[in-house]
Protein backbone atom coordinates (compact mmCIF):
# COMPACT_ATOMS: atom_id res chain seq x y z
CA UNK A 1 0.00 0.00 0.00
CA UNK A 2 1.20 3.76 -0.41
CA UNK A 3 1.01 5.65 2.15
CA UNK A 4 1.11 9.60 1.26
CA UNK A 5 2.89 12.10 3.77
CA UNK A 6 -0.06 14.05 3.18
CA UNK A 7 -3.11 13.29 5.95
CA UNK A 8 -6.90 13.28 5.25
CA UNK A 9 -7.95 16.66 4.80
CA UNK A 10 -11.04 15.28 6.85
CA UNK A 11 -10.08 13.47 9.32
CA UNK A 12 -6.19 13.62 9.66
CA UNK A 13 -6.20 9.89 8.67
CA UNK A 14 -3.58 8.11 6.71
CA UNK A 15 -4.17 8.44 2.81
CA UNK A 16 -3.78 5.71 0.17
CA UNK A 17 -2.62 7.28 -3.09
CA UNK A 18 -4.82 5.80 -6.16
CA UNK A 19 -4.69 8.00 -9.28
CA UNK A 20 -2.13 9.74 -10.47
CA UNK A 21 -2.51 12.48 -13.21
CA UNK A 22 0.89 14.02 -13.84
CA UNK A 23 1.22 17.68 -13.91
CA UNK A 24 -1.62 19.62 -14.90
CA UNK A 25 -2.88 23.31 -15.07
CA UNK A 26 -5.22 25.45 -13.41
CA UNK A 27 -8.36 23.78 -15.36
CA UNK A 28 -10.45 27.55 -15.67
CA UNK A 29 -6.90 29.19 -16.42
CA UNK A 30 -7.96 30.21 -20.10
CA UNK A 31 -4.75 32.14 -21.09
CA UNK A 32 -4.62 35.16 -23.03
CA UNK A 33 -1.66 33.87 -25.95
CA UNK A 34 0.91 36.28 -24.56
CA UNK A 35 0.61 34.99 -21.47
CA UNK A 36 1.11 31.14 -21.54
CA UNK A 37 4.66 31.65 -19.62
CA UNK A 38 2.30 32.63 -16.45
CA UNK A 39 0.34 28.89 -15.92
CA UNK A 40 0.31 27.22 -12.20
CA UNK A 41 0.90 23.68 -12.26
CA UNK A 42 0.65 21.66 -9.59
CA UNK A 43 0.18 17.44 -9.43
CA UNK A 44 -3.03 16.09 -9.95
CA UNK A 45 -3.41 12.98 -7.81
CA UNK A 46 -5.95 11.21 -5.57
CA UNK A 47 -5.99 9.83 -2.73
CA UNK A 48 -8.39 7.75 -0.68
CA UNK A 49 -8.70 7.63 3.22
CA UNK A 50 -8.19 4.81 4.72
CA UNK A 51 -10.37 5.93 7.94
CA UNK A 52 -13.12 8.40 6.70
CA UNK A 53 -13.14 6.70 3.18
CA UNK A 54 -13.11 10.65 1.43
CA UNK A 55 -11.40 10.56 -2.30
CA UNK A 56 -9.00 13.76 -2.13
CA UNK A 57 -6.83 15.54 -3.85
CA UNK A 58 -3.11 15.05 -2.53
CA UNK A 59 -1.85 18.47 -4.04
CA UNK A 60 -3.60 21.66 -3.20
CA UNK A 61 -4.33 24.69 -5.61
CA UNK A 62 -4.05 27.76 -3.39
CA UNK A 63 -7.78 28.72 -4.17
CA UNK A 64 -7.38 32.41 -5.55
CA UNK A 65 -5.28 31.22 -8.26
CA UNK A 66 -8.58 29.14 -9.18
CA UNK A 67 -11.67 31.34 -7.99
CA UNK A 68 -11.16 35.24 -8.35
CA UNK A 69 -13.28 38.36 -9.95
CA UNK A 70 -12.43 37.00 -13.47
CA UNK A 71 -13.16 33.10 -13.35
CA UNK A 72 -14.94 32.82 -16.46
CA UNK A 73 -17.28 30.05 -15.96
CA UNK A 74 -20.95 30.65 -16.11
CA UNK A 75 -23.35 28.52 -15.07
CA UNK A 76 -25.98 29.99 -17.33
CA UNK A 77 -24.76 28.98 -20.50
CA UNK A 78 -26.65 25.80 -20.20
CA UNK A 79 -30.81 25.40 -20.96
CA UNK A 80 -31.00 22.20 -19.05
CA UNK A 81 -28.94 24.18 -15.89
CA UNK A 82 -31.00 26.83 -15.78
CA UNK A 83 -33.92 24.75 -15.52
CA UNK A 84 -32.57 22.46 -13.29
CA UNK A 85 -32.08 25.17 -10.97
CA UNK A 86 -35.78 26.97 -11.71
CA UNK A 87 -36.88 23.50 -10.49
CA UNK A 88 -34.62 23.07 -7.69
CA UNK A 89 -35.59 26.58 -6.65
CA UNK A 90 -39.37 26.12 -7.02
CA UNK A 91 -39.00 22.92 -5.05
CA UNK A 92 -37.19 24.43 -1.57
CA UNK A 93 -39.62 27.37 -2.00
CA UNK A 94 -42.46 25.26 -1.63
CA UNK A 95 -41.17 22.84 1.04
CA UNK A 96 -38.98 24.59 3.26
CA UNK A 97 -39.21 28.19 2.38
CA UNK A 98 -42.75 29.38 3.32
CA UNK A 99 -42.47 31.37 6.22
CA UNK A 100 -42.60 34.64 4.89
CA UNK A 101 -39.19 35.63 6.92
CA UNK A 102 -37.31 32.50 6.02
CA UNK A 103 -33.87 33.23 5.11
CA UNK A 104 -31.90 30.94 1.96
CA UNK A 105 -28.43 31.24 1.70
CA UNK A 106 -26.24 29.66 -1.41
CA UNK A 107 -22.64 29.11 -1.03
CA UNK A 108 -21.17 29.33 -4.56
CA UNK A 109 -23.81 31.60 -6.22
CA UNK A 110 -21.76 31.96 -9.76
CA UNK A 111 -24.17 34.26 -12.19
CA UNK A 112 -26.93 33.82 -10.02
CA UNK A 113 -28.88 31.34 -12.18
CA UNK A 114 -30.64 29.85 -8.82
CA UNK A 115 -30.67 33.22 -6.97
CA UNK A 116 -32.90 34.90 -9.96
CA UNK A 117 -35.76 32.48 -9.21
CA UNK A 118 -35.37 32.95 -5.49
CA UNK A 119 -35.44 36.64 -6.01
CA UNK A 120 -38.46 36.70 -8.07
CA UNK A 121 -40.02 34.59 -5.83
CA UNK A 122 -39.46 37.38 -3.14
CA UNK A 123 -37.37 35.27 -0.87
CA UNK A 124 -35.02 36.52 1.94
CA UNK A 125 -31.40 35.38 -0.12
CA UNK A 126 -28.06 35.94 0.01
CA UNK A 127 -25.35 34.69 -2.47
CA UNK A 128 -21.91 34.71 -1.88
CA UNK A 129 -19.12 33.79 -4.31
CA UNK A 130 -16.22 35.61 -5.03
CA UNK A 131 -16.29 35.54 -8.75
CA UNK A 132 -16.85 39.47 -9.01
CA UNK A 133 -17.73 39.76 -12.63
CA UNK A 134 -20.60 36.64 -12.40
CA UNK A 135 -21.98 38.12 -9.33
CA UNK A 136 -22.43 41.26 -11.42
CA UNK A 137 -24.54 39.39 -13.76
CA UNK A 138 -26.38 37.70 -10.31
CA UNK A 139 -26.92 40.90 -9.14
CA UNK A 140 -28.05 42.35 -12.41
CA UNK A 141 -31.02 40.14 -12.22
CA UNK A 142 -32.01 41.15 -9.29
CA UNK A 143 -29.76 39.02 -6.69
CA UNK A 144 -28.74 39.99 -3.22
CA UNK A 145 -24.74 38.89 -3.65
CA UNK A 146 -21.48 39.19 -1.32
CA UNK A 147 -18.56 39.15 -3.31
CA UNK A 148 -15.94 36.48 -0.70
CA UNK A 149 -15.15 33.43 0.28
CA UNK A 150 -17.75 31.40 2.06
CA UNK A 151 -16.00 29.47 5.30
CA UNK A 152 -16.50 30.47 9.03
CA UNK A 153 -15.43 33.86 8.97
CA UNK A 154 -17.70 35.27 6.37
CA UNK A 155 -20.74 32.98 7.68
CA UNK A 156 -20.29 34.46 11.30
CA UNK A 157 -20.43 38.04 9.83
CA UNK A 158 -23.96 37.18 7.39
CA UNK A 159 -25.47 35.70 10.89
CA UNK A 160 -24.63 39.15 12.66
CA UNK A 161 -26.11 41.28 9.61
CA UNK A 162 -28.76 39.33 8.47
CA UNK A 163 -30.21 36.27 10.69
CA UNK A 164 -29.81 32.48 11.09
CA UNK A 165 -30.23 30.27 7.40
CA UNK A 166 -33.39 27.93 7.10
CA UNK A 167 -31.43 26.63 4.03
CA UNK A 168 -27.93 26.55 2.79
CA UNK A 169 -27.68 25.19 -0.61
CA UNK A 170 -24.41 24.89 -2.44
CA UNK A 171 -24.08 23.22 -5.91
CA UNK A 172 -21.15 21.89 -7.45
CA UNK A 173 -18.73 24.44 -5.34
CA UNK A 174 -18.73 22.55 -1.61
CA UNK A 175 -16.54 19.79 -3.58
CA UNK A 176 -14.05 22.23 -4.38
CA UNK A 177 -13.44 23.32 -0.89
CA UNK A 178 -10.06 21.83 0.92
CA UNK A 179 -10.56 23.89 4.42
CA UNK A 180 -14.14 22.24 4.31
CA UNK A 181 -13.90 22.35 8.10
CA UNK A 182 -14.15 26.04 8.20
CA UNK A 183 -17.20 25.87 6.07
CA UNK A 184 -18.80 23.58 8.99
CA UNK A 185 -18.09 25.40 11.50
CA UNK A 186 -19.53 28.49 10.01
CA UNK A 187 -22.40 26.31 9.23
CA UNK A 188 -22.50 25.78 12.85
CA UNK A 189 -23.15 29.67 12.92
CA UNK A 190 -25.22 30.37 10.07
CA UNK A 191 -27.75 27.40 10.49
CA UNK A 192 -31.12 28.17 12.31
CA UNK A 193 -31.85 25.14 14.40
CA UNK A 194 -33.65 23.42 12.43
CA UNK A 195 -32.32 24.60 9.43
CA UNK A 196 -31.23 22.43 6.29
CA UNK A 197 -27.52 22.65 4.29
CA UNK A 198 -27.95 21.00 0.93
CA UNK A 199 -25.38 20.13 -1.26
CA UNK A 200 -25.34 19.34 -5.06
CA UNK A 201 -21.83 17.34 -6.09
CA UNK A 202 -20.74 15.07 -9.07
CA UNK A 203 -21.53 11.65 -7.47
CA UNK A 204 -18.15 9.40 -7.03
CA UNK A 205 -19.97 6.43 -7.66
CA UNK A 206 -21.05 7.62 -11.57
CA UNK A 207 -17.42 8.62 -12.22
CA UNK A 208 -16.13 5.42 -11.37
CA UNK A 209 -18.67 3.55 -13.55
CA UNK A 210 -18.43 6.13 -16.04
CA UNK A 211 -14.72 5.95 -16.38
CA UNK A 212 -15.58 9.98 -16.39
CA UNK A 213 -11.54 10.91 -15.33
CA UNK A 214 -12.37 14.37 -16.45
CA UNK A 215 -14.43 15.26 -13.59
CA UNK A 216 -10.87 14.95 -11.71
CA UNK A 217 -9.57 18.31 -11.96
CA UNK A 218 -7.93 20.98 -9.67
CA UNK A 219 -11.47 21.86 -8.73
CA UNK A 220 -12.47 18.90 -7.60
CA UNK A 221 -10.77 18.60 -4.83
CA UNK A 222 -12.95 16.01 -3.33
CA UNK A 223 -15.02 13.63 -4.51
CA UNK A 224 -18.10 12.94 -2.82
CA UNK A 225 -19.73 9.69 -2.02
CA UNK A 226 -22.79 8.57 0.20
CA UNK A 227 -20.76 7.29 2.87
CA UNK A 228 -17.64 9.87 2.92
CA UNK A 229 -20.14 12.31 3.08
CA UNK A 230 -22.40 10.81 6.14
CA UNK A 231 -19.17 10.40 7.58
CA UNK A 232 -17.73 14.17 7.45
CA UNK A 233 -21.19 15.73 8.14
CA UNK A 234 -21.00 12.87 11.16
CA UNK A 235 -17.27 14.27 12.25
CA UNK A 236 -18.40 17.97 11.99
CA UNK A 237 -21.47 17.76 14.50
CA UNK A 238 -23.99 17.40 11.40
CA UNK A 239 -26.50 14.26 10.08
CA UNK A 240 -26.97 13.55 6.70
CA UNK A 241 -30.64 12.98 6.14
CA UNK A 242 -31.28 12.77 2.87
CA UNK A 243 -29.58 11.57 -0.42
CA UNK A 244 -30.88 11.94 -4.11
CA UNK A 245 -29.25 11.35 -7.57
CA UNK A 246 -29.51 13.46 -10.10
CA UNK A 247 -29.07 13.66 -14.42
CA UNK A 248 -27.16 16.60 -14.11
CA UNK A 249 -23.37 17.08 -15.24
CA UNK A 250 -23.09 13.13 -16.30
CA UNK A 251 -23.99 11.69 -12.51
CA UNK A 252 -24.59 14.26 -9.58
CA UNK A 253 -25.89 13.74 -5.85
CA UNK A 254 -27.57 15.56 -3.48
CA UNK A 255 -27.19 15.63 -0.08
CA UNK A 256 -29.60 16.89 2.54
CA UNK A 257 -27.26 17.28 5.72
CA UNK A 258 -29.47 19.17 8.86
CA UNK A 259 -28.23 19.17 12.97
CA UNK A 260 -28.48 15.76 14.77
CA UNK A 261 -31.53 14.60 15.68
CA UNK A 262 -33.63 17.21 13.68
CA UNK A 263 -34.80 14.86 10.76
CA UNK A 264 -35.10 11.37 9.98
CA UNK A 265 -32.87 9.59 7.72
CA UNK A 266 -34.51 9.08 4.68
CA UNK A 267 -35.30 6.03 2.66
CA UNK A 268 -33.53 6.73 -0.14
CA UNK A 269 -30.59 7.43 2.16
CA UNK A 270 -30.37 4.21 3.40
CA UNK A 271 -30.60 2.52 0.16
CA UNK A 272 -27.96 4.62 -1.10
CA UNK A 273 -25.92 3.94 1.54
CA UNK A 274 -26.43 0.15 1.26
CA UNK A 275 -25.61 -0.23 -2.31
CA UNK A 276 -22.52 1.46 -1.97
CA UNK A 277 -21.18 -1.23 0.18
CA UNK A 278 -20.55 -3.29 -3.06
CA UNK A 279 -19.49 -0.58 -5.10
CA UNK A 280 -15.88 -0.36 -3.64
CA UNK A 281 -15.43 3.25 -3.59
CA UNK A 282 -12.68 2.95 -0.77
CA UNK A 283 -10.82 0.21 -2.53
CA UNK A 284 -7.26 1.09 -4.48
CA UNK A 285 -8.15 -1.88 -6.64
CA UNK A 286 -11.29 0.25 -7.83
CA UNK A 287 -8.87 2.71 -8.80
CA UNK A 288 -6.42 0.34 -10.67
CA UNK A 289 -8.70 -0.91 -12.58
CA UNK A 290 -10.27 2.87 -13.30
CA UNK A 291 -6.46 3.48 -14.26
CA UNK A 292 -6.11 1.24 -17.09
CA UNK A 293 -9.96 2.19 -18.46
CA UNK A 294 -8.63 5.93 -18.43
CA UNK A 295 -5.74 4.63 -20.24
CA UNK A 296 -7.68 2.47 -22.76
CA UNK A 297 -9.32 5.62 -23.45
CA UNK A 298 -6.64 7.60 -24.31
CA UNK A 299 -5.01 5.80 -26.39
CA UNK A 300 -8.05 5.59 -28.17
CA UNK A 301 -9.17 9.20 -28.39
CA UNK A 302 -5.39 9.96 -29.48
CA UNK A 303 -5.38 6.74 -32.11
CA UNK A 304 -8.27 8.07 -33.59
CA UNK A 305 -7.30 11.84 -33.80
CA UNK A 306 -4.07 11.02 -35.29
CA UNK A 307 -5.97 8.75 -37.60
CA UNK A 308 -8.17 11.53 -38.74
CA UNK A 309 -5.87 13.86 -39.36
CA UNK A 310 -4.12 11.94 -41.63
CA UNK A 311 -6.99 11.24 -43.03
CA UNK A 312 -6.95 14.68 -43.98
CA UNK A 313 -10.85 15.29 -42.11
CA UNK A 314 -11.18 18.50 -39.84
CA UNK A 315 -11.51 18.13 -36.43
CA UNK A 316 -12.97 20.74 -33.86
CA UNK A 317 -13.45 20.80 -29.98
CA UNK A 318 -16.93 21.39 -28.33
CA UNK A 319 -17.71 23.02 -24.98
CA UNK A 320 -14.33 24.20 -23.57
CA UNK A 321 -15.10 23.12 -19.88
CA UNK A 322 -12.93 22.85 -16.73
CA UNK A 323 -13.15 18.97 -17.74
CA UNK A 324 -11.27 19.34 -20.76
CA UNK A 325 -7.96 20.56 -19.30
CA UNK A 326 -7.52 16.88 -17.92
CA UNK A 327 -8.63 15.08 -21.11
CA UNK A 328 -6.32 17.50 -23.45
CA UNK A 329 -3.34 17.85 -20.76
CA UNK A 330 -3.10 13.63 -19.79
CA UNK A 331 -3.78 12.46 -23.12
CA UNK A 332 -1.65 15.38 -25.19
CA UNK A 333 -4.21 16.60 -27.44
CA UNK A 334 -3.25 19.92 -28.46
CA UNK A 335 -3.84 22.18 -31.68
CA UNK A 336 -2.03 20.03 -33.84
CA UNK A 337 -4.68 17.44 -33.60
CA UNK A 338 -8.04 19.63 -33.03
CA UNK A 339 -6.88 23.14 -34.05
CA UNK A 340 -10.13 24.97 -31.97
CA UNK A 341 -12.84 24.58 -29.31
CA UNK A 342 -16.32 26.22 -29.83
CA UNK A 343 -18.27 27.72 -26.67
CA UNK A 344 -20.63 30.04 -25.84
CA UNK A 345 -19.14 32.11 -22.36
CA UNK A 346 -17.97 35.08 -24.11
CA UNK A 347 -14.92 35.25 -21.26
CA UNK A 348 -13.40 32.44 -22.72
CA UNK A 349 -13.10 33.90 -26.63
CA UNK A 350 -9.62 34.73 -27.71
CA UNK A 351 -7.71 32.85 -25.23
CA UNK A 352 -6.33 29.32 -24.79
CA UNK A 353 -7.17 26.17 -23.06
CA UNK A 354 -4.53 25.79 -20.13
CA UNK A 355 -1.53 23.56 -20.81
CA UNK A 356 -2.97 22.33 -24.17
CA UNK A 357 -3.27 26.04 -25.52
CA UNK A 358 -5.71 25.34 -27.87
CA UNK A 359 -7.67 28.57 -29.16
CA UNK A 360 -11.56 29.23 -28.23
CA UNK A 361 -13.74 30.69 -30.74
CA UNK A 362 -17.42 31.29 -30.48
CA UNK A 363 -20.19 28.79 -31.20
CA UNK A 364 -20.44 30.99 -34.24
CA UNK A 365 -17.41 29.30 -35.91
CA UNK A 366 -18.64 25.77 -36.04
CA UNK A 367 -20.88 26.15 -39.10
CA UNK A 368 -18.18 28.85 -40.64
CA UNK A 369 -18.04 26.14 -42.21
CA UNK A 370 -19.03 22.71 -40.58
CA UNK A 371 -16.29 20.31 -39.87
CA UNK A 372 -16.43 16.41 -40.51
CA UNK A 373 -15.97 15.43 -36.87
CA UNK A 374 -16.64 17.19 -33.46
CA UNK A 375 -15.03 16.64 -30.22
CA UNK A 376 -17.70 16.89 -27.77
CA UNK A 377 -15.81 17.81 -24.26
CA UNK A 378 -18.93 19.30 -23.03
CA UNK A 379 -20.52 15.52 -22.83
CA UNK A 380 -22.73 16.13 -20.17
CA UNK A 381 -24.25 18.77 -22.09
CA UNK A 382 -24.88 16.22 -25.47
CA UNK A 383 -28.91 16.35 -25.52
CA UNK A 384 -28.95 19.97 -25.57
CA UNK A 385 -25.75 20.80 -27.71
CA UNK A 386 -26.54 18.05 -30.40
CA UNK A 387 -30.35 19.22 -30.60
CA UNK A 388 -29.08 22.72 -30.99
CA UNK A 389 -26.40 21.73 -33.71
CA UNK A 390 -28.77 19.52 -35.72
CA UNK A 391 -27.75 20.35 -38.97
CA UNK A 392 -24.05 19.35 -38.41
CA UNK A 393 -25.50 15.96 -38.21
CA UNK A 394 -27.83 16.50 -41.13
CA UNK A 395 -24.75 17.57 -43.60
CA UNK A 396 -22.89 14.55 -42.57
CA UNK A 397 -20.96 16.08 -39.51
CA UNK A 398 -19.62 13.39 -36.61
CA UNK A 399 -19.59 13.63 -33.51
CA UNK A 400 -16.82 12.18 -30.99
CA UNK A 401 -17.30 10.84 -27.82
CA UNK A 402 -14.63 9.23 -25.33
CA UNK A 403 -17.11 8.78 -22.32
CA UNK A 404 -17.40 6.08 -21.24
CA UNK A 405 -15.65 4.77 -24.30
CA UNK A 406 -14.31 6.12 -27.62
CA UNK A 407 -17.21 6.13 -30.38
CA UNK A 408 -18.54 8.13 -32.76
CA UNK A 409 -22.42 9.19 -32.43
N1 LIG B 1 -23.39 26.87 -8.24
C1 LIG B 1 -23.04 27.11 -9.62
C2 LIG B 1 -21.56 27.50 -9.81
C3 LIG B 1 -20.57 26.39 -9.65
S1 LIG B 1 -18.94 26.90 -10.10
C4 LIG B 1 -23.40 25.90 -10.48
O1 LIG B 1 -23.63 24.83 -9.96
O2 LIG B 1 -23.41 26.04 -11.70
C5 LIG B 1 -18.21 27.07 -8.51
C6 LIG B 1 -18.42 28.46 -7.91
O3 LIG B 1 -17.96 28.41 -6.55
C7 LIG B 1 -17.62 29.57 -8.59
O4 LIG B 1 -18.49 30.61 -8.96
C8 LIG B 1 -16.61 29.98 -7.51
O5 LIG B 1 -16.26 31.34 -7.58
C9 LIG B 1 -17.34 29.64 -6.22
N2 LIG B 1 -16.53 29.41 -5.01
C10 LIG B 1 -15.34 28.80 -4.87
N3 LIG B 1 -14.96 28.79 -3.59
C11 LIG B 1 -15.92 29.40 -2.87
C12 LIG B 1 -16.13 29.70 -1.49
N4 LIG B 1 -15.23 29.38 -0.56
N5 LIG B 1 -17.26 30.34 -1.13
C13 LIG B 1 -18.18 30.68 -2.04
N6 LIG B 1 -18.06 30.43 -3.36
C14 LIG B 1 -16.94 29.79 -3.77
P1 LIG C 1 -19.77 22.52 -18.03
O1 LIG C 1 -19.91 21.17 -18.58
O2 LIG C 1 -20.98 23.11 -17.44
O3 LIG C 1 -18.75 22.47 -16.92
P2 LIG C 1 -17.28 22.31 -16.50
O4 LIG C 1 -16.60 23.56 -16.99
O5 LIG C 1 -17.48 22.29 -15.05
O6 LIG C 1 -16.59 21.09 -17.02
O7 LIG C 1 -19.19 23.48 -19.14
C1 LIG C 1 -19.84 23.54 -20.35
C2 LIG C 1 -19.07 24.40 -21.30
O8 LIG C 1 -19.64 24.24 -22.60
C3 LIG C 1 -19.14 25.86 -20.96
O9 LIG C 1 -17.89 26.49 -21.24
C4 LIG C 1 -20.22 26.40 -21.89
C5 LIG C 1 -20.12 25.50 -23.08
N1 LIG C 1 -21.40 25.27 -23.77
C6 LIG C 1 -21.50 25.68 -25.12
O10 LIG C 1 -20.53 26.19 -25.70
N2 LIG C 1 -22.68 25.48 -25.77
C7 LIG C 1 -23.76 24.93 -25.15
O11 LIG C 1 -24.82 24.76 -25.78
C8 LIG C 1 -23.63 24.51 -23.78
C9 LIG C 1 -24.78 23.86 -23.08
C10 LIG C 1 -22.43 24.70 -23.14
ZN1 LIG D 1 -10.24 10.80 6.46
Amino acid sequence: MRVNAVRCRICGGQLQECLDFGRQPVSNGFIRPEHVDREHYFRLAMGVCVSCTMVQQLEEVPRARMFHADYPYRSSESAAMREHFERTAAKLIETELKAPDAFFVEIGCNDGIMLTTMSAAGVRHLGVDPSARAAETARANGAHVEVDYFEESSAARIRAEHRPADVVYSANTISHISYIDSIFRGMDVLLAPKGIFVLEERYLGDIVANTAFDQIYDEHFYLFAGRSVQTMAARFGFELVDIERLPVHGGSIRFTIARPGVRRLTAACRDLLTQEESLGLAALETYLRFRARVEHISEELVTLLRRLHADGRTVVGYGATSRSATVTNYCGIGPGLVPFICDTTTGKHGRLTPGSHIPIRPAEAFSDPYPDYALLFAWNHADEIMAKERVFRDRGGKWILYMPHVHIS
